[in-house]
């Protein structure tokens, strides 16, 4: 049924260009195509498709810990020749956006990588100066988001985060402690975070607890491991979404992801629409229909 529908769009765009050769057609379809009457037109109907969406992923489960690798804040600046501090500047607007759609969904965890470990290596300082002060500003700003308080959204940030400036890791202290006794939603952001460094922290401890006679060596299992990553307090992701066309998890919750759905979209984080989220989700459920579980 989708194929002979998507054979016979690709019938209607083939004679829609063949009579756009002619200039009689050409030039008022121009004219109509970018009228505001035609813009009004195509953000309804685009409005109308996403509700729909919304409506069929809502009749189906929707996972309960979405995580998010938001990429691809610089090329959406270089495309648009705007300057890279702004690309961030409106990835960082983005996530707020999505914070949205993510409570209004009902999910209760979201994590989100904002830096990782090779970032703080690779980036110039002069970006790195501009993306602190954004989580810094992020942080504040959402620390007096009456949403937050109203959802009872607890924020956290985890990572290796005595990496990171003083003004931010006081943004992060700020909001955790004002946010400390929520626990209808988590949100997490991954800061100065790198997956092999935390398997490699969890190791530590567990090492220490041998080292002191406190647990057994045949007793270091999974369970044991996981009870020391930085996510302990939080289930497995259900479902991560990568933007930007990369389709890599570049050291993201490495032990974590084990079993969990991966969603590749083209498009850039700051460019991230609701349609693209549900689509994720849609995608998701499908795919868990498919094998049944
Ligand atoms: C990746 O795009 C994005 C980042 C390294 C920074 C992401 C930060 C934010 C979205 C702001 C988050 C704010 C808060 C408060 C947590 P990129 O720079 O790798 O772009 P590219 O892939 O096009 O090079
Ligand atoms: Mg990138």
């Amino acid at each position: 049924m989708g194929r002979t529908r998507r054979a016979a769009g690709r019938r209607v765009d083939s004679i829609a260009k063949w009579l756009l050769q002619f200039r009689i057609i050409a030039i008022p379809a121009g004219i109509i195509a970018s009228s505001n009457l035609a813009w009004s037109l195509v953000s309804r109907t685009d409005r109308i498709r996403t509700n729909r969406l919304k409506e069929r992923i809502l009749n189906d489960e929707v996972p309960k810990h979405v995580s998010i690798i938001m990429d691809g804040n610089r090329r959406f600046s270089w495309h648009r020749k705007i300057e890279t501090n702004i690309g961030h500047e409106k990835g960082k607007e983005k996530l707020k956006e999505v914070m949205d759609w993510v409570l209004d969904l009902k999910i209760p965890y979201l994590s989100v990588y904002a830096l990782s470990t090779e970032n703080i290596n690779e980036r110039s300082q002069k970006e790195l100066d501009s993306l602190y002060e954004l989580y810094c500003n992020g942080l504040n700003e959402m620390s007096e988001d009456p949403k937050i308080h109203n959802m009872k959204v607890k924020v956290q940030a985890v990572g290796r985060l005595e990496m990171l400036p003083n003004d931010v890791r006081n943004a992060i202290k700020n909001i955790e402690e004002k946010t400390k006794d929520y626990s209808e939603f988590l949100f997490t952001v991954c800061l100065a975070y790198g997956g092999r460094e935390e398997i490699v922290d969890a190791v530590r401890k567990v090492a220490e607890e041998h080292s002191k006679g406190e647990i057994k060596l045949e007793e270091i299992d999974t369970n044991k491991i996981s009870s020391k990553l930085y996510t302990a307090n939080l289930p497995d992701p259900d479902l991560v979404i990568r933007t930007s066309g990369e389709e890599r998890i570049s050291n993201f919750l490495l032990w974590q992801i084990a079993y969990s759905e991966l969603h590749f979209t083209d498009v850039h984080w700051p460019s991230f629409s609701k349609q693209d989220l549900y689509e994720a989700i849609d995608s998701y459920q499908r795919r868990k229909r498919r094998y049944g579980s």
